[in-house]
């Protein structure tokens, strides 16, 4: 408590509450720094009774008043001030010990804290934004004498601030940044301090003043700023001031700073058009703002060492300094002025527009490219050159592929692209943090030409060494030099020269002239750079942004435009024709809308924010700008996508055969034996075709052959496929929306389901199946015959489900008395994904009379499969031949064989077992912290996690499974969500998913359950 804070009980807030402004109810007491203040709530009204500092002025308040009055008018988010019984608005009260301090009122606001906010998407940064630009463009025309003041807070006067109490922070580590900060603070944002705009400002919109709300959907609660509040802090200063604070603390805690304050500024920036001179001023406010508030509060913890208030920001505050201090000023500027619609980088169109202007430049190696015949190298993230394994992706693979396509296409040169994603950049300087899903630096921003090691490289146009070094980490420069230059009206630039041989640095010196055409370099070998094919890296720079001979080659997809503004294509200067450039590839958008144009509608799109997906490798999908998603959804690449033993099968038997099954050839008879060799003895009939869905299909008639009945019982919530008759036994389908019902020969059994279903105890399994036998007796006695039983060994639409024990043996026993036979889809999880068997069936000690398998069996190449008994089988063969065009083709026959090879030399089903473990462990450690995790269930790599709204009643969760599939998909996980109420969170990842992956998964998991908005009273 400071000792100006007035000290008032609850009881007297009350009191003054109902004796001054006529309010009577109940007191509770929020948190503040200088003020007291009650919330006060009365059966009718809430209102907020306001003690001030004793040392606030009657004038600071009667500017707070103003300032609530006026903006009152112009917008919804401030509370008004109420007036006493009396028509006083301020009136003065006695407080305890015989003092007396001034009591105000104004209206509470509703709302969620922000600083309680759990979730802070960019959208609602974005508001936030916009709402600091409505707020101060209506203070744009207020003013009151009381905010001209000197104020320790403010920005303008925060240098000297900081002077007076740096030597309480002596010794401290946090002054290495401070200072780091504050010289680029001299440099770049002094000088611009005395013309920027001044106004009215609220000076403290910091998370504790500002009120979240609105929304009714899970996805959008808390997703809109409500309130501002807390006006004592306003000061007549910068304009950009309110910005600079919001954007200071909204930091605090993100793991990428500029992220937010680029999403708040997109906000504020519809509302106000910020000078140049805000914008470039912004990021040196922010960061001024957060050493003042080290040093104010090194000295206030002087005064009062035991106010735990202080410390709320300041641990926050010294985690993002030092990171704070790392990105150059200049790269801060650019990107705030690109999300507030400038132009990021001025300099840029100047110096573009120069370079277009000439009519040609000195060839950069000796060979005129305008003319010299020449290929454009695919190096992008789909590239069909580069391996599916980014990791192989180095030397010499590259070099070899680039030099025999330029040998093939008889060039000397060929070129790499500029603006281009690539996934080459695989050592950890490229990463942003170590997991695979971190953002990885993937734009190419300057242009390669690939030509033999030794290649005279030439200055294309008059310059001065500016800098030159050996980058000798891996896959950095090697040797590099940078050329500077200007326009003809003095606009300056450079350009960079990449991997060359060693003795181009040699006698070299900074300041030398270099005039167009001179020799400059020549390219070096791999040796020498450190790792690279011999190529000319050619980069313009319009802005070296302090960073030298260090300035990047490659930029993150998420700063792409900043950076691809502040290095210009370099073909302005080679002047490759652009008819050897291939069209660019499309747009997610563009992907989108002709996705929606040409293809029906419901086929649905997986996330509010769809994944464009080009390259997939073992258990990761690249986007096309190289963001990896860990894929912990798809059990069609069961193996890994794009298997290099299952790639390399198909295309090698490809180039041989395939035929149909008209003819004799041995891969079908070997996948035959194989897949069978994995099944029970008495399943020896192999039946191939394309997908689960026609194996499903034939599974129907080999029933109806062998049985002569057509009657079956199916599961509640079952898919089968999407025929037609396969709808009509697919419940899910059926009984869903567009759905027509069952037809009278479907008949639906209980899903037994051990955690929501009727029955849960160990008898469970018993009761489900005796309910099916006496849908059995009912078709019996309506004179009906069963022809089948379908079910999945394990549920999966209806809910990654695991059968109780006993179930499937006596609802076996129920269709076989009956004349029945009994049909197993393992087509979700056969091939080792249950990690305990091979099949899950297996695990229930039955063996099915008929075995439809699908999805994963060809890694993503269609092959379907049905096995059944000889004694079926012949039933089936009545006369009617029974072909299918594809099925069991050569190819398929080699995909097949080779996905069987991968799982037992890889030992993919133990992996799957002893990962599935450790991820269902971990899964089950988050239902201790989250009510919500109803039930975590599965086996091996197929699980699930039931979200449900209460324990109690287990209201399903599905609006809420959505969420968190969304907000993993966010952080590079992609899952998705099933089962009758979609509550059920489904993990079914291709099986080379491992440990890493799995504790991954469990963080993100974590942090998304942790931004579901559940709402917090306000303190
Ligand atoms: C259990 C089950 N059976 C059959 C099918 C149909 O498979 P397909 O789409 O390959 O025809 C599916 C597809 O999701 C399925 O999950």
């Amino acid at each position: 408590m400071l000792a100006d804070q007035p000290n008032l009980t609850t009881a007297d807030a009350e009191r003054i509450a109902r004796d001054h402004f006529g309010v009577a109810g109940r007191a509770t007491l929020l948190t503040g720094e200088r003020d007291q203040n009650f919330l006060i709530e009365a059966p009718d009204r809430r209102i907020v009774l306001k003690l001030p500092n004793r040392k606030e002025s009657l004038e600071m308040i009667t500017a707070q008043q103003d300032a609530l009055t006026h903006l009152s008018t112009r917008l919804s988010v401030t509370p008004a001030v109420i007036a006493s019984i009396d028509g006083d608005v301020v009136v003065s009260v006695d407080e305890p010990g015989g003092s007396r301090c001034f009591a105000w009122a104004i209206t509470w606001l509703e709302g969620t804290a922000f600083a309680g906010a759990r979730r802070r998407s960019p959208e609602l940064w974005r508001d936030f934004g916009r709402t600091i630009g409505v707020l101060d463009r209506a203070l744009a025309d207020f003013d009151h004498p009381a905010i001209h003041r000197h104020f320790h807070w403010d920005l303008a006067q925060a240098r000297e601030v900081l002077e007076s109490y740096r030597p309480l922070l002596a010794g401290d580590a946090i002054l290495a940044p401070i200072d780091t900060l504050l010289a680029e603070f001299e440099t770049h944002t002094a000088p611009l301090l005395e013309t920027l705009p001044r106004s009215a400002i609220h000076s403290d919109l910091n998370d504790h003043n500002v009120l979240v709300g609105d929304g009714t959907s899970v996805e959008e609660r808390d997703q809109r700023v409500t309130g501002v509040f807390d006006f004592g802090d306003m000061v007549y200063s910068y304009r950009v001031g309110d910005l600079a604070i919001a954007g200071a603390y909204a930091m605090l805690g993100a793991r990428e700073p500029m992220d937010v304050i680029r999403e708040i500024v997109r906000g504020f920036s519809n509302e106000i058009t910020l000078t140049s001179d805000e914008l470039a001023s912004l990021y040196g406010l922010i960061c001024l703002r957060l050493c003042v508030s080290v040093a104010i509060a090194a000295e206030q913890t002087r005064q009062r060492a035991r106010d735990a208030y202080l410390s709320v920001s300041q641990v926050a505050i010294r985690e993002i300094l030092p990171k704070l201090a790392e990105i150059p000023f200049k790269l801060a500027e650019a990107l705030i002025r690109e999300a507030a619609g400038a132009v990021a980088v001025p300099a840029s169109e100047k110096v573009t527009a120069y370079l277009e202007r000439q009519s040609g430049f000195a060839p950069v190696i000796g060979m005129d490219l305008r003319a010299e015949p020449s290929i454009v190298l695919d190096l992008s993230i789909a590239s069909p050159m580069l391996s599916g394994d980014t990791r192989e992706n180095t030397e010499p693979s590259v070099t070899t592929a680039v030099f025999d396509a330029m040998r093939d296409a008889n060039v000397r040169v060929s070129i790499g692209r500029y603006d281009e994603p690539r996934l080459l950049y695989v050592a950890p300087a490229f990463a942003l943090g170590p997991r695979p899903t971190d953002e990885h630096r993937t734009i190419h921003i300057g242009l390669d030409l690939f030509a033999v090691a030794g290649t005279p490289v030439f200055a294309p146009l008059d310059g001065v060494v500016h800098a030159f070094c050996d980058n000798n980490t891996p896959q950095d420069y090697g040797p590099v030099i940078i050329l500077r230059h200007e326009t003809d009206d003095g606009v300056e630039f450079f350009t960079l020269y990449g991997h060359l041989s060693r003795e181009s640095l040699v006698g070299l010196e900074v300041g030398r002239d270099v005039r167009a055409g001179e020799q400059i370099a020549t390219l070096g070998t791999p040796e020498v750079n450190v790792g690279w094919s011999p190529h000319l890296h050619l980069q313009i720079i319009t802005d070296l942004i302090g960073l030298g001979t260090d300035f990047p080659g490659v930029a993150r997809p998420s700063q792409r435009s900043v950076w691809c503004a502040l290095c210009p294509d370099p073909n302005l200067l080679t002047r490759i024709p652009n008819d050897r450039f291939p069209a660019t590839a499309p747009t997610k958008d563009e992907t989108l809308v002709a996705r929606r144009a040409a293809i029906g509608r419901n086929l649905s799109i997986a996330y509010r924010d769809p994944v464009k997906v080009v390259r997939g490798c073992k258990q990761y999908l690249y986007d096309d700008t190289g963001r990896c998603f860990i894929d912990a959804y798809n059990n069609v690449p069961h193996v890994g996508h794009c298997h290099p033993h299952v790639v390399e099968a198909a295309a090698s038997q490809m180039r041989v055969l395939n035929t149909n099954t008209r003819y004799l050839n041995d891969l079908l008879e070997t996948y035959a034996e194989r897949l069978l060799s994995t099944l029970p003895g008495a399943l020896d009939v192999c039946y191939f075709l394309n997908s689960a869905s026609e194996a499903n299909e034939l599974a129907l008639r080999l029933s109806r052959a062998y049985t002569g009945a057509r009657d079956i019982v199916v599961l509640d919530a079952a898919y089968h496929g999407n025929t037609t008759s396969l709808i009509d036994i697919s419940p899910y389908k059926h009984a869903g929306p567009g759905g027509q019902g069952a037809p009278n020969w479907v008949h639906s059994a209980p899903l037994p389901d051990v955690y929501r279903g009727a029955h849960r105890g160990a008898n469970a399994g018993s009761l489900y199946a005796d309910e099916v036998g006496a849908i059995i007796d009912e078709i019996t006695r309506g004179g009906g015959r069963l022809s089948s039983f379908i079910a999945e060994t394990c549920p999966s639409v209806g809910g990654q489900l695991m059968l109780p024990g006993r179930y499937l043996s006596k609802v076996y026993e129920h269709v076989r008395r009956a004349g029945g036979v009994c049909i197993a889809d393992e087509v979700q999880t056969g091939l080792g994904r249950m990690g305990t068997s091979f099949w899950a069936f297996e695990d229930h000690r039955v063996v099915p009379d008929i075995v439809v398998m699908g999805k994963p069996l060809g890694n993503g190449h269609p092959i379907g499969a049905v096995a059944t008994t000889r004694a079926i089988a012949d039933a089936f063969d009545n006369g009617m031949e029974f072909f299918s065009t594809f099925g069991g083709n050569t190819v398929s026959c080699a995909v097949g064989i080779a996905v069987l090879d991968v799982i037992r030399e890889e030992g993919l089903q133990e992996h799957a077992r002893v990962v599935g473990e450790e991820l269902l462990t971990k899964l089950r450690g988050l239902s201790d912290r989250y009510p919500i995790v109803g039930d975590v269930r599965g086996s091996g790599l197929f699980l699930g996690v039931e979200l449900v709204r209460s324990r109690d009643t287990l209201e399903p969760a599905g609006e809420e499974a959505s969420f968190v599939s969304n907000r993993m998909r966010e952080r590079g996980i992609l899952l998705g969500t099933d089962g009758p109420y979609h509550n059920v969170v489904k993990i079914r990842p291709p099986m080379p998913f491992n440990s890493e992956n799995a504790e991954e998964l469990v963080v993100a998991f974590d942090d998304s359950l942790a931004e579901l908005p559940v709402r917090t009273p306000l303190s």
